[in-house]
């Protein structure tokens, strides 16, 4: 076992596994510590293999009350969720603030938390630039990769948080699908690999971290990253769910096998497409032929007595090198239903079928 991952191992082994581990056990969810002795392999401790991820409580898509948001996170929490990822970016600001509104209310050691750095917020002086968020805070952004930035950023969120300390910080959207930089990701990547990756491992070295590493919508940063740094588990989000996958099967897991580093997914239904919503992912496109092949997904799913959002889900959830799935939700039913798809057996023959219809790689893990 590698030193950092035995940090993190001890760290949030220690913290959480007297109460949580039997409180989690009551709602079905996958026990990390039995987990570590059936596969042999280290990799950071999260409470579940399931969270809740902060894009629609951060005003993503559409507005959010702070009532439903509140809500939201209420029914997480009933259903048992304990990790939670949120970004000062949601919102600019705002899925921080409605985290915390719930979350300091909460046990510090009962949950873990991660946010992202790589922005910095500041009081727009009239409207803020155009952005993807609905009725997003009044602020503005700049990006700062440096250590610096790193620390300016991780107080700024436990001041919004209202919390003393974060669990795993990804660095955020350095990647040449952000329309900010496009092919200029490359500059700001080496301004992270000097400044903000140094320094978050100095940071879980001071203990005041448990572990770091990329927040991003592509593969090439977080291989990039394995070149210079050290990370110990990085969010990739849109690249391994039952629509799209391959790409990471190939390239992005075994990198992250040889360096001991582990994949939480985020954005496992592509953004509410495979809960049946017509919007895939966030750039506003539609693949050619993906509701025709969702379509098909969805009636084999029906015949094998489950539905598509379950087994997405479960699909995303099933490699090991996963070591979470973070699907966002806006209501507590959706948290809940979430929740409750993570228990459900689902038919290996429904898995063969996929295959044999070519509708998922034949490379790609089954949930067992
Ligand atoms: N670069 C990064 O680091 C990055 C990028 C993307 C995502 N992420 C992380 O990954 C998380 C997940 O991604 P995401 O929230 O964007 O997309 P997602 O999890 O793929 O889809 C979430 C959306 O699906 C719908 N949904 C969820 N559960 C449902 C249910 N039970 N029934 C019906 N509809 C349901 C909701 O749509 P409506 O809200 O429209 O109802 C929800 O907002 C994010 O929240 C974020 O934490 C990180």
């Amino acid at each position: 076992m590698n030193n950092r991952r035995k940090f993190i191992n001890k760290s949030l082994k220690l913290g959480m596994a007297v109460g949580m581990t039997s409180y989690l056990q009551g709602f079905g969810f996958n026990n990390p510590l039995d987990e570590k002795e059936k596969t042999n392999r280290t990799r950071v401790k999260l409470p579940s293999n399931f969270g809740l991820g902060g894009v629609a409580i951060g005003n993503g898509f559409r507005p959010t009350t702070d009532e439903q948001a509140q809500q939201a996170m209420e029914g997480a929490w009933e259903a048992g969720v304990r990790f939670f990822d949120t970004s000062p970016w949601y919102g600019l600001g705002l899925s921080e603030r409605r985290f915390g509104r719930f979350l300091h209310n909460q046990k510090r050691e009962d949950y873990v938390l991660a946010t992202k750095v790589g922005r910095i917020l500041k009081a727009a002086r009239d409207a803020p630039r155009n952005n993807s968020w609905k009725d997003a805070s009044p602020f503005d952004y700049e990006y700062d990769y440096t250590a610096s930035g790193v620390r300016r950023s991780i107080e700024d969120s436990l001041q919004r948080l209202g919390i003393n300390r974060i669990d795993i910080v990804f660095i955020h959207d350095l990647s040449p699908e952000n329309g900010d930089m496009k092919a200029n990701w490359k500059d700001y990547f080496k301004v992270a690999a000097k400044g903000a990756m140094p320094e978050l491992t100095k940071m879980k070295e001071e203990g005041l971290i448990k572990g770091w590493g990329l927040g991003v919508n592509r593969i090439e940063p977080i291989l990039e990253t394995l070149k210079v740094a050290d990370p110990d588990v990085c969010l990739s989000a849109t690249q391994y769910s039952l629509m799209y996958h391959e790409d990471a099967l190939e390239r992005l897991f075994p990198a992250c096998e040889e360096k001991g580093v582990d994949i939480v997914v985020g954005a496992p239904l592509n953004a509410g497409f495979l809960a049946g919503i017509d919007r895939y992912n966030y750039w506003g496109e539609m693949p050619e032929g993906f509701k025709e092949k969702r379509e098909k997904m969805s009636k084999l799913a029906i015949k094998y007595g489950t539905d598509l959002r379950t087994a997405a889900l479960q699909f995303s959830a099933a490699p090991e090198i996963v070591t979470a799935v973070i699907p966002g939700t806006r209501y507590p039913d959706q948290a809940k239903a979430n929740v409750e798809s993570m228990k459900v057996k689902i038919p290996q023959a429904f898995w063969e079928e996929l295959v044999e219809y070519k509708l998922i790689s034949e490379k790609a893990p089954w949930p067992k």
